[in-house]
């Protein structure tokens, strides 16, 4: 059975001939993301990362769109830039903006009970980078 299994996706590694090459991976980190995005993200920033999401009402800041934060950034997406604001690592304009230090707080609301450990955690952050940067316009 097992290597019945094995055979069927080598021959399917070989008609899509991308297995190790990246956009069928790359598809599933994408969705891993989102489910990310979704739990950590979409209340303020939007479902579709659009800005304002449904969270803004409560805040005197409006969260910014992030589908465009390629456009912004003369056409080029700002992984390094992302990555470092998301974990509190940058300066902020306002200090007491209501963007949540993900570093400090982690994915509550994906591990609502705690207990992701390190790499798990920076699987599921690079999984959200994917996202973001699949969502520019
Ligand atoms: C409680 C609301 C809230 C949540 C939750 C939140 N943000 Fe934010 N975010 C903001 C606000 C407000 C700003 C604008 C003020 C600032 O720059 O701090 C912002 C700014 C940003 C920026 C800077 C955008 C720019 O154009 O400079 C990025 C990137 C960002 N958020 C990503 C994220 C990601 C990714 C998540 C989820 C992991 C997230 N945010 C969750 C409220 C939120």
């Amino acid at each position: 059975m097992h290597l019945k299994l094995t055979a069927l996706v080598g021959v399917s590694c070989a008609l899509l001939s991308a297995c190790s090459d990246g956009p069928v991976e790359r598809a599933d980190t994408v969705r891993e993301g989102q489910r990310v995005y979704a739990k950590e993200c979409a209340a303020c920033h939007g479902v579709r990362g659009e800005g304002a999401g449904p969270a803004s009402l409560h805040l005197d800041v409006v969260p910014p769109d992030l589908a465009g934060l390629k456009q912004r950034n003369d056409g080029y997406f700002p992984r390094e830039f992302v990555s470092r604001f998301v974990m509190g690592r940058l300066e902020k304009d306002d200090p007491s903006s209501p963007m949540p230090d993900f570093s400090a707080v982690g994915l509550r609301h994906v591990y609502p009970n705690g207990g992701a450990d390190g790499e798990v955690l920076e699987t599921d952050f690079a999984n959200l980078l994917d996202y973001l940067e699949a969502i520019q316009w």
